[in-house]
């Protein structure tokens, strides 16, 4: 979704630094570049419908004059892409320049109202009514920030927004109701973004913003008010571990790849998560009466195999909901003694920020897993658990649904020592098997990677994929299937095996490709029925199976290995890495970029 930077500074042109924020900030995903300074009394401005790096080489982003600017990159909601309805917007003297990120529900009664009183629109978007509406109360007398609170009271739906205006060009006005702001500071330099990598190279001290503050930035100072009464909010820095570097792509040619072989060090940093941490999120599990585990897209995948770690290891049968669907699903039948694990790496995505509020309403509990320290889901939650991933850039997510799996591990076996639905022995032993996954994932992603590669090359022409497992192993065959779907565009589907013969199978004929999810554990015997079945009608099978499992090899077309020793409810972790590889390698043979995915964003903020 849209990305927000914002910046001034003592001295020194400002215009490099927010163009190659602006860079950093493409994997959220966008269509439209815009950046605007001050200088000189006046706003100058550049913006176009493209990549930051088209648009520099048309326009020349560095060029501009100014130590004081916002940028803002576009991914259209009301409006096609294009230069009129790329940000930043601004009033009828341009004297007054607004990015923002989210919804105006209300835009075109306000569009109307103002139209009425002589406005001038020059685009078809919500957020031109901003500086407008800014406009009039700078009229009436306000300051910027008066007029911004004002503007606020007015419009409905959800935003960040950023402004500055000519007539106060020492400052940098900000607010949030909805969607992520956080601010980043040093001597004598103020920043604000939608996300913390923006300002990395500069800062890692950032102050959150809450919705309904409203934040004044200048050279020295960062000034944040409740807007409701006005009242000064003091609030403590936060210092972030993240480096610029865990940002960059280290040597890798794409971030997802780099991030793929992260995956064992980040898997590593999450196993040591304070004991605490981890206890209070089971022991909360353990006092609920019923656990639903809501999220969407990968962090869903996760939350599914969360499920089954839950059930198997501590005997607590949880229940799995997306998110965007959880209201339709419960229809308020919640109360106190529910919990609701939310999963979100980003801790910002709307359909589950939403179901979350749903289920406090009711007063249930909520135990949030999350990737973004200050992310809004932390504020909500009542415990929450941040994941060790660093920043994750790939729109794809890899290593963060790795360590949401290894956060649940580590719940699930807290809560089985709880519950004693398992002998000591038998979560000590799982336990091991867990502490061993870095090393294990490793071998994994060297063994995997050249094969990955080489079917890339048999499957590339396929265009459709069916993925299968069993037990746990659905939430790998889903995962498996959303990543081909987001990065190569293959039409691909994740089943139930059990459930693939009562439908999915009339797809398959002489060489359709089948890609089966098969470890050593109790579903094994059964899914070689089902790769049976699929043979027997032509199908072309790729099996993701332990190593040595000749028999399972001798019935497929191709296979991954995965070492022995891994415990069945943590399967997923070891056995989908072979499948973002496979995916990765499918993107590149296809030609297209893995990083950025079409039409996909990496924080989804709309409903
Ligand atoms: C994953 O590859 C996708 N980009 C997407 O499905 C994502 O998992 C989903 O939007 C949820 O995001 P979140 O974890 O930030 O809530």
């Amino acid at each position: 979704m849209c990305g927000i930077i914002g910046a001034i500074q003592q001295r020194g042109e400002v215009a490099p630094f927010l163009h190659q924020a602006l860079k950093r900030l493409e994997y959220r995903g966008y269509d439209s570049v815009g950046v605007t300074t001050i200088a000189d009394g006046k706003l100058h401005m550049k913006k176009e419908k493209g990549k930051v790096e088209e648009v520099h080489r048309l326009l020349d982003l560095d060029d501009l004059p100014g130590s004081m600017g916002i940028g803002h990159t576009r991914w259209a909601t009301h409006g096609i892409p294009s230069l009129y309805n790329s940000h930043p917007h601004f009033d009828c003297n341009s004297e007054i320049a607004v990015i923002h990120n989210g919804v105006i529900d209300n835009f075109l009664e306000l569009r109307e109202e103002l139209a009425s009183k002589g406005h001038k629109f020059d685009s078809e978007t919500d957020t031109e009514v901003i500086p407008h509406l800014i406009e009039d109360y700078m009229k009436e007398g306000m300051d910027l920030k008066s007029a911004l609170k004002k503007t606020t009271k007015r419009i409905e739906g959800t935003y960040a927004i950023v402004v500055m205006s000519t007539r106060e060009p020492d400052k940098i006005v900000c607010t949030r109701d909805g969607n992520p702001l956080v601010i980043g500071y040093k001597e004598s330099a103020s920043y604000v973004s939608s996300d913390i990598p923006a300002f990395l190279p500069m800062t890692n001290d950032m102050i959150l913003l809450l919705d309904g503050e409203i934040a004044t930035l200048t050279v020295n100072d960062i000034e944040i008010e409740k807007i409701s009464d006005d009242s000064r909010v003091e609030r403590e820095s936060i210092r972030i571990s993240w480096t610029a570097d865990q940002a960059q792509k280290g040597g890798f040619p794409h971030f997802m790849l780099k991030e793929i072989h992260e995956q064992p060090s980040a898997i590593r940093s999450t196993l040591k998560l304070r004991s605490e941490v981890i206890v209070r999120a089971a022991q909360i599990l353990r006092d609920a009466n019923r656990v639903f585990l809501i999220a969407m897209g990968t962090s869903g995948h996760a939350a599914l195999a969360g499920k089954h770690m839950f059930a198997s290891l501590a005997g607590v049968v949880g229940t799995f909901e997306l998110a965007s669907d959880f209201s339709d699903t419960v229809y308020g039948a919640l109360n106190e003694n529910d919990c609701v694990i939310a999963i979100t790496q980003s801790g910002e995505t709307t359909d589950t920020i939403t179901a979350v509020k749903y289920a406090k309403q009711y007063g249930s509990k909520i135990v949030a897993i999350t990737n973004v320290v200050g992310s809004s889901i932390t504020r909500i939650a009542d415990h929450t658990i941040i994941t060790q991933a660093g920043p994750e850039i790939g729109v794809a997510a890899t290593k963060t649904f790795i360590v949401q799996l290894t956060s649940l591990a580590l719940i699930a076996l807290a809560l089985g020592e709880l519950t004693g639905f398992k002998d000591p022995s038998v979560i000590m032993r799982k336990r091991d098997s867990l502490n061993r996954l870095p090393e294990l994932v490793s071998e994994v992603t060297a063994k995997s990677e050249e094969r990955a590669r080489s079917l890339a090359n048999i499957y590339h022409t396929k265009p459709s994929l069916l993925f299968l497992g069993r037990g746990v192993s659905i939430a790998t065959a889903f995962e498996g299937a959303l990543k081909l779907k987001e990065i190569a565009y293959n039409h691909a589907e994740g089943y139930s095996a059990g459930e693939s013969k009562h439908g999915p199978i009339a797809l398959v004929q002489d060489g359709f490709p089948v890609v089966i999810i098969a470890p050593n554990d109790e579903t094994r015997n059964r899914i070689v029925g089902n790769i049976m079945e699929m043979k027997a009608r032509g199908a072309d099978i790729l099996s993701v199976i332990e190593d040595g499992d000749s028999d399972l090899a001798s019935i497929s077309d191709h296979i991954f290995e995965i070492p022995k020793g891994v415990e069945p409810e943590f399967s997923t972790i070891p056995y989908v890495v072979p499948l973002q590889l496979f995916s990765y390698y499918m993107s590149l043979r296809k030609g297209y970029d893995p990083d950025k995915p079409r039409n996909l964003a990496k924080s989804v903020t709309v409903l």
